[in-house]
């Protein structure tokens, strides 16, 4: 591993305090959440259209809630790992950073890292496809669940192909977009917009970018570095190195 572009990237979160996050499945990996694309990525072993799109359920809601309860199921054993616990030493480090997850699994959340942004919605959520009423729901096992306040069939709280982002993730989504100063991507494949846009956008302002992917997936130019390993590998060496510079600072001043 090349030490030096470790320290490097930590300088950068050192010296920067709108650090912006943006995750994908890859930084569930070592918990034991396959990731969507890749060699034994979900969609090799099952067709999106068939299980997340609103299509898909308007066709058969039975086998869509019958996917998404087997996903609940194996999420519910998992836990986060020590990727998801570097972003919560690092928001500790660095408070104004903030967090958009592609993931459904909610690993941000059992980690303890506080508010964040889930653009594709909760996998633990159900909403009533007539009234909106939604609940947080870990425990049922209908095989369609419905409304308690109207009687409708609920779907899972995410999005799915064809639908749009929640109006609060959106304007999330902008405003790191324009503003942040440092953006990390982990373990994203950059294919699903809007998401994929975001390194985009903070590249055309100049601004700098972390990213960690076993897998190279954009090229990485202007203020870019990129580590090419498993978050729960790098990540948290990558903190490790951030907390020294914090160290010194403070001994300096002493
Ligand atoms: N650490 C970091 N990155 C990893 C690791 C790891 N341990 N393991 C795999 N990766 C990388 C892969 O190289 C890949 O680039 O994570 C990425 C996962 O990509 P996808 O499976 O495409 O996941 P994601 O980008 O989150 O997908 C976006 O697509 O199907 C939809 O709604 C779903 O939110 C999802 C969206």
């Amino acid at each position: 591993m090349d030490e030096n572009i470790l320290q490097v990237a930590a300088s950068w979160l050192f010296q920067h305090e709108k650090i912006a996050v943006l995750t994908g499945a890859g930084i569930s990996q070592e918990s034991g959440i396959p990731t969507f694309r890749g060699n034994d990525g979900v969609w090799k072993h099952y067709r999106a259209q068939d299980l997340a799109t609103p299509e898909a359920f308007a066709r058969n809601p039975e086998l869509v809630w019958e996917w998404y309860l087997y996903r609940r199921q194996l999420v519910r054993e998992k836990k986060p790992n020590p990727a998801h616990y570097a972003l919560v030493r690092l928001k500790n480090l660095k408070q104004k950073t903030e967090l958009i997850t592609q993931n459904v699994d909610g690993l941000h959340r059992r980690s303890g890292f506080g508010e964040h942004t889930e653009m594709h919605g909760y996998l633990f959520r159900d909403v009533c496809t007539r009234c909106s009423w939604e609940r947080e729901d870990y425990e049922s096992h209908e095989k369609i669940p419905h409304c308690p306040r109207c009687g409708s069939m609920m779907r899972p709280g995410v999005v799915w192909f064809g639908e749009s982002i929640p109006e609060k993730a959106w304007q999330h989504f902008h405003r790191l977009s324009r503003e942040c100063e440092l953006l990390m991507v982990i373990g994203t494949s950059q294919v699903v917009y809007p998401a994929a846009a975001l390194s985009q956008y903070v590249r055309q302002r100049s601004a700098y970018v972390i990213e960690i992917n076993p897998e190279l997936t954009t090229s990485c130019q202007g203020k870019s570095i990129y580590l090419g390993y498993k978050a729960g590998f790098i990540l948290p060496k990558l903190i490790d190195e951030l907390e020294k510079l914090f160290k010194k600072t403070r001994e300096v001043d002493r």
